[in-house]
């Protein structure tokens, strides 16, 4: 990702900024395509990870759909030329603007979450004399074993139609003249690297179908959702995640009907290793047992750390320069300069010997980093660069 010449050329960009290597954005969808057409699969990017112009018309010229949770994630993706028929419309919150704006761009299908919202679905189609695709976003109540915060499919959870529900929803929608139910949908949570939760998932998914079977309903759609997780820890020995294993999986273990087709909803998993932030070192302040290294990117252009106390490889890019000088590794507080105590990206991070103008790399962050990104401190909002851009 990383070597001399680029590394020269940031020297003249303004820090801090997300740095995108599009080849490798390009060498993971190659993958992606590569793997998922083996078994038919249809394969939305879930635009939350990263809603980038430049991401998103890449994603979209490997023939990859869109999974959108707002109004405005629907207009990203129709300006970046996704076809509507491969846009699906996923969100427990749905505004009543947002739904017509999906109804008006006639989006593939409604990934719905309760009754009450296939009924106001159902009423604004019924105005504007359309019919809308919908699938049940069903909590299969599998525990996806990942950080509490981005765990969805648990009953406990906020997310989906709970399988004791399905009985009377089915029955309501007999009523619902201005739906058309064309799927199910699942979703399990993010970052998950234990393939048996996805396993456990398919097990749960036969089970549900055989239900469906049983009423003779027979649904043409199965969405799996997203989720498959990144290496946080080595980004360029993992740098693309497993997919033939992957998508394997789900050919060993989801029994279809015929005809059915299987769909996905990968965010992290395409976006994340393609990014990293880069940051130049403010200060180097010595506390009473600690060094800290004081950035000039804090928890405004990347959240997760704070949030989550997640973990990503912080690197000083003198390691990466062709120089004879060998630095000492010193241990760093890694900080950002937000009044915050959560303002840190990392606790007693080995790093070569720091000082004032260093150039810090924040690996790991294409997924779920500049889309996170705020202003708070009124500081400006981050930029991006792309690799190709500094040829
Ligand atoms: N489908 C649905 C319905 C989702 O809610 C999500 C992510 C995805 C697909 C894509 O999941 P992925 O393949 O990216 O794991 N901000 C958090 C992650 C939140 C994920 C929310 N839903 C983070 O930084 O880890």
């Amino acid at each position: 990702m990383f070597n001399t010449d680029i590394i020269s050329k940031f020297k003249n960009i303004p820090t801090p900024f997300y740095y995108y290597d599009v080849e490798v954005l390009k060498q993971t969808l190659d993958l992606i395509k590569k793997e998922s057409d083996k078994y038919g699969y249809i394969v939305h990017y879930a635009t939350k990870a990263n809603a980038n112009n430049k991401i998103l018309d890449s994603i979209r010229s490997y023939g990859l759909g869109a999974d959108c949770v707002s109004g405005n994630e629907i207009k990203k993706a129709i300006e970046c030329n996704f076809d509507p028929k491969h846009i699906v419309f996923a969100g427990v919150g749905k505004s009543d603007a947002e739904i017509n704006i999906a109804l008006d761009h006639s989006i593939f299908c409604f990934n719905c979450e309760s009754l009450q919202e296939m009924e106001v679905i159902n009423e604004l189609a019924l105005a504007k004399n359309k019919t809308a695709n919908i699938a049940l976003r069903i909590n299969p109540n599998v525990n996806a074993n990942t950080h509490k915060y981005i765990t969805t499919g648990l009953e406990e959870n906020k997310f989906g139609i709970n399988l004791w529900e399905l009985e009377s929803v089915i029955e309501s929608l007999k009523e619902l003249k201005n739906l058309k139910l064309i799927g199910l949908h699942f979703h399990i949570g993010s970052q998950i690297t234990d393939m048996s939760s996805f396993k456990s998932l398919c097990m749960r998914v036969n089970e549900i179908q055989s239900w469906f079977v049983s009423r003779k309903i027979i649904i043409e759609n199965i969405n799996v959702g997203g989720g498959w997780g990144v290496d946080y820890h080595e980004p360029d020995k993992n740098r693309f995640v497993d997919f033939a294993a992957y998508f394997k999986l789900y050919n060993d273990f989801l029994e279809l009907r015929p005809g059915q087709k299987v769909h996905f909803e990968l965010g992290r998993a395409v976006v994340a290793q393609c990014g990293a932030l880069i940051s130049k070192v403010l200060y180097i302040k010595k506390g009473v047992c600690t060094n800290f290294a004081i950035l000039d990117a804090g928890m405004t252009e990347l959240m997760r750390p704070a949030l989550y106390q997640a973990y990503h490889k912080i690197e000083n890019l003198k390691q990466y320069q062709n120089t004879r000088i060998k630095y000492q590794d010193v241990k760093y507080d890694v900080v950002g300069p937000i009044c915050e105590s959560s303002d840190c990206f990392g606790k007693a991070v080995n790093l070569p010997e720091t000082s004032r103008g260093d150039f810090i790399a924040i690996r790991t962050a294409g997924a779920y980093g500049e889309v996170m990104s705020s202003s708070y401190n009124l500081r400006d909002r981050v930029k991006s660069i792309y690799s190709d851009d500094l040829k």
